[in-house]
C-alpha cells in the first residue's frame, strides 16, 4: 500500500526530511528568462552540471598552464595516472571490482572494442541477440560487427521482442529464443535499462541463461550507471559499457565506462586491439618493447585519455562516492514511485506509463506513452520549461533524478501536465 499523498504540502514535507536534498544546491539548475528554475527531467539524456566541475577542470587548466608537459608527472593529480583516480568510485557505482573497470573512449567505441574480444563467431555460432528496441547505435554496432566478420546482418541479428500488444520484454521469451537457437548464438548484447521503456532487466538471469547456451553476455549500461545498482561483478555478465554524461553528470560527450568481468582479467589470449595505453605501464615508456598487455579492464585502453573530460567525471564521481549508491537508489525508488502515483491519479486515458510498475524492474525514468503519438503534449511541456524528451514513436521520457530533483519538482510537473491535458 502506497503512503503517498496528493497536495503540495506533502511534497514540501518530503523534501524537508530528504537526506539528499542538500545535493541539489551543488548543481547548476537551468533557468528561464525570468530567472526561474526549469523543471528538469532529462538526467536520462544529459545530467546537470555539478558546480564543482569547474573547480576540478580549472585545477587541470592551471597545472597545464604552469607545468606544460611536466603535468603528466607533476600535476596535483598527475595526468599519467589520472584515470586511476576514477576507478574505485566508478567500480562501486556499478558493483564491480576495481580491476574490472576503466574509464575511456565513448560508449559505442567501447562496445566495439569489447566485441573485438568477446564476439567470437564461428560458421555455425555467429548470431547476436539484441532487444527489438535496442538503442540504434547498438543495433548499428552489432550489424557492422557481423558484416566485419563476413556475415549478413539480416541473418545474424536476432530480436528479443515484447509479445503482441505488450511493451515490455519477458525473460521467458529470451529463454525460448535460446532454447530454440542457442547453438547459433554467439553473443547477447542487451540494454541493462532499456532507453525507451525504462525496463531494468535482471542481469544475473540474463547471464545465467546466456552462459548455459555457451553465449557471451554483454550489457549496454548507459541508462543504468548511476541510476540502478547493477552489481556487475555478481551478475557474472562478461562485459559492459556505459556513458557518463547521463546519470553520472560528467558533461556532453564525456568519456565512457568499461567493465570486463574478473574471469577474463588475465586472459592474454583474448583477441583485442592494442595501443600504448594497454601495454604494461611499468615498461610503457621504455619504448621499442614488444606489446605486453595489461591485466583487467585497463587492458582495453588504447590512448592516453583527455584529462579535462576526466576532471569533470572526477567531480561527479567524488559526489557519488560521498553519497553512496544505496542512498541514491533509496530516494530514487521513493521519488519515482511518487511520480507514478501522481500520474496515475490523473486517470487520463491520453497517457499511459509503459515502464514496469515494480521498482525492482526500473530505474528513475518513467516512459509516458501518448495516445495517437500526439507530440503536442511534449511541446507544451517544453514551452512551460518542463524539460522532458520525446522518443519516437510515441513516448515522453521523464526522469526525476534523486541527486537534484525534488518532490516539489515532481508535484509541479504533474500539476502542469494535468493543466495541459485539460486544455
Ligand atoms: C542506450 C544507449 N546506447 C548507446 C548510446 C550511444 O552513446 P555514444 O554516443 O556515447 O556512443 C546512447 C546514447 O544516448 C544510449 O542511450
Amino acid at each position: 500500500m502506497s503512503t503517498y499523498k496528493t497536495g503540495l504540502e506533502y511534497a514540501v514535507q518530503q523534501d524537508l526530511c530528504d537526506e539528499l536534498s542538500k545535493y541539489r544546491e551543488q548543481f547548476h539548475i537551468p533557468k528561464d528568462e525570468n530567472g526561474k528554475n526549469w523543471l528538469y527531467f532529462t538526467g536520462n539524456s544529459l545530467g546537470l552540471q555539478p558546480k564543482s566541475a569547474k573547480t576540478y577542470i580549472d585545477q587541470e587548466l592551471k597545472d597545464w598552464a604552469n607545468l606544460g608537459v611536466r603535468g603528466h608527472i607533476e600535476a596535483t593529480n598527475p595526468w599519467i595516472t589520472y584515470h586511476e583516480f576514477l576507478t574505485d568510485s566508478m567500480a562501486k557505482i556499478v558493483g564491480a571490482k576495481p580491476i574490472e573497470v576503466v574509464i575511456m573512449n565513448t560508449l559505442t567505441t567501447n562496445l566495439h572494442l569489447l566485441m573485438v574480444s568477446f564476439y567470437k563467431p564461428t560458421k555455425s555460432k555467429f548470431k547476436i541477440v539484441i532487444e527489438s528496441d535496442a538503442f540504434p547505435s547498438d543495433r548499428y554496432a552489432v550489424e557492422s560487427q557481423l558484416k566485419f566478420h563476413g556475415f549478413n546482418a539480416e541473418d545474424g541479428v536476432i530480436l528479443w521482442k515484447p509479445r503482441e500488444g505488450e511493451e515490455l520484454l519477458r525473460i521467458e521469451d529470451l529463454e525460448t529464443i535460446l532454447n530454440k537457437q542457442g547453438d547459433e548464438i554467439a553473443l547477447l548484447l542487451i540494454g541493462g535499462v532499456n532507453y525507451y521503456t525504462g525496463q531494468y532487466i535482471d542481469l544475473k538471469k540474463l547471464a545465467t541463461l546466456g552462459h548455459a547456451k555457451g553465449c557471451m553476455v554483454g550489457i549496454d549500461l548507459a541508462h543504468g550507471a548511476g541510476n540502478i545498482e547493477p552489481n556487475l561483478h555478481d551478475s557474472k555478465v562478461d562485459f559492459a559499457a556505459w556513458c557518463t554524461y547521463k546519470y553520472l553528470n560528467s558533461g556532453p560527450g564525456s568519456l565512457a565506462g568499461l567493465f570486463v568481468h574478473e574471469k577474463h582479467a588475465f586472459n592474454k589470449d583474448l583477441k583485442r586491439f592494442a595501443g600504448w595505453w594497454n601495454h604494461n605501464k611499468e615498461t610503457r615508456f621504455n619504448m621499442r618493447q614488444p606489446f605486453d598487455v595489461m591485466a583487467g579492464a585497463e587492458g582495453w585502453q588504447l590512448s592516453n585519455p583527455p584529462i579535462l573530460s576526466m576532471a569533470a567525471i572526477k567531480a561527479s564521481l567524488d559526489m557519488f562516492n560521498e553519497v553512496g549508491m544505496g542512498a541514491i537508489r533509496k530516494k530514487s525508488i521513493k521519488l519515482t514511485g511518487y511520480f507514478e502515483y501522481l500520474i496515475n491519479k490523473l486517470d487520463n486515458n491520453s497517457i499511459k506509463i509503459i515502464t514496469p510498475k515494480n521498482p525492482e524492474e526500473r530505474g528513475c525514468q518513467l516512459s509516458i506513452q501518448v495516445k495517437d503519438a500526439d507530440k503536442s503534449l511534449h511541446q507544451r511541456l517544453t514551452e512551460v520549461h518542463i524539460i522532458t524528451d520525446w522518443r519516437e514513436p510515441d513516448v515522453i521520457r521523464c526522469a526525476p533524478v534523486p541527486l537534484y530533483n525534488t518532490f516539489e519538482d515532481v508535484y509541479r510537473m504533474v500539476e502542469k501536465l494535468k493543466e495541459i491535458l485539460n486544455e
